[in-house]
């Protein structure tokens, strides 16, 4: 393709954790572009940032006119999805969102391009595609499979969420508070503001807004993303999500209860043969897992522990682990952008 056929792509938060990642990403997949603009907010106009070995000045989000961008990767907050997104998309770029504005909008399809490719065989009408949870992502990834082996009836799931789900004040965050710890200087971390709680040594059970029915926004969003991402409406899924004091990586156990009996050396061959999906399984009588510290591929789905519970063979357990934010946001969102522009975005 000669450079004026391929797409011109914006990254909104290009200074962030997602953005900096949509940047190395671009260069790793060998995304093909023929122009990049980094945006920001005001604090950091004028920065210049690396995007594959060239120099790119960021320029202010709140000016810059999306009229000849093909496609905005939004990673800025829902808040400024909010107030951008509609008008990029107004301005005839396709906005990949990762924030949670436009999720269950019926006009916006929610895509994990290994489990729904096909809701974005067509440009939507609003012109914006969103990026799913960065819990969600992973475990949807594995739903789908184990449904199609033999249908779920319904699933519980408690998360184990890292600090880097909070962007990188999130990071510095734990860093600081776990350093107070480690050098005895007490436990009134004063300058939390993305944790609700000292993070350093600690959990917290509680992400995102409380909803009137006592769970958390977090974990409703896990719920209807889950529903409409299978496109089962009745799907049945509840959550406990908790932040935990890991840098980056997000983990979960699963309990699945399926309609059915199922056969543990099915499963684990069934989910051998899901897309980006390592598999940590020893057989019987062995414990097999990975840890968010140690990751094997930062850019797929790991999961261990598969049990079958003794006492009811329709019931299984599992341990997934992703990098929340390559698989999470910024992989997801260049694999969605990736599977539009080889079909419809010049
Ligand atoms: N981290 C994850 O695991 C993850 C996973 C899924 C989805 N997400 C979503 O992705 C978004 C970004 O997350 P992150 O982890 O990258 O956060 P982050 O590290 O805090 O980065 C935030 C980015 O947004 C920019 N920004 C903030 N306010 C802005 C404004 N008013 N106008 C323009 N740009 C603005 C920041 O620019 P400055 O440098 O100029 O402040 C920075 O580039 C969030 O909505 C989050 O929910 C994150």
């Amino acid at each position: 393709m000669q450079p004026s056929n391929l797409p011109n792509i914006a990254i909104v938060g290009a200074t962030g954790a997602v953005g900096q990642t949509l940047i190395a990403l671009l260069e790793e997949r060998d995304f093909m572009y023929n122009r990049v603009t980094a945006l920001a907010s005001a604090r950091s106009v004028g920065r210049t940032l690396q995007v594959r070995g060239q120099d790119v000045t960021v320029q202010a989000l709140d000016t810059f006119n999306f009229t000849g961008t093909d496609i905005a990767f939004f990673s800025a907050g829902g808040s400024v999805s909010e107030k951008h997104a509609r008008r990029a998309a107004s301005e005839g770029a396709l906005v990949i969102d990762n924030t949670n504005a436009f999720r269950m909008d019926e006009d916006v399809p929610l895509v994990v391009p290994q489990v729904n490719a096909t809701v974005v065989d067509q440009r939507p009408a609003s012109n914006i595609i969103a990026n799913p949870n960065c819990s969600t992502i992973p475990l949807v990834r594995l739903l789908q499979p184990l449904n199609d082996y033999t249908p779920i009836n319904s699933v519980v799931v408690s998360t184990y969420q890292a600090a880097s789900g909070a962007g990188l004040t999130g990071i510095d965050e734990l860093r600081r508070s776990a350093g107070r710890v480690l050098s005895n200087a007490g436990d009134a971390d004063t300058d939390n503001t993305k944790f609700s709680d000292p993070l350093g040594f600690n959990l917290i059970p509680s992400i995102d807004r409380p909803l009137q029915t006592g769970f958390t926004l977090e974990e409703q969003k896990m719920l209807q993303e889950s529903r409409k991402i299978l496109g089962i409406p009745e799907f049945s899924l509840t959550a406990t999500c908790v932040r935990v004091p890991v840098l980056n990586g997000h983990s979960e156990t699963a309990y699945i209860q399926f309609a059915n009996a199922v056969d543990r050396e099915e499963i684990v061959q069934t989910l051998s043969q899901a897309e980006e999906v390592i598999v940590f399984d020893n057989g019987p009588g062995t414990i097999s897992y990975p840890t968010p510290r140690f990751l094997k591929d930062p850019n797929q789905v790991h999961v261990g522990r598969i049990r079958v519970n003794p006492d009811d063979a329709r019931g299984l357990w599992l341990w997934l682990i992703a990098d929340n934010i390559r698989i999470g946001a910024a992989l997801n969102a260049i694999q969605i952008a990736e599977t539009v522009t080889s079909q419809w975005v010049h």
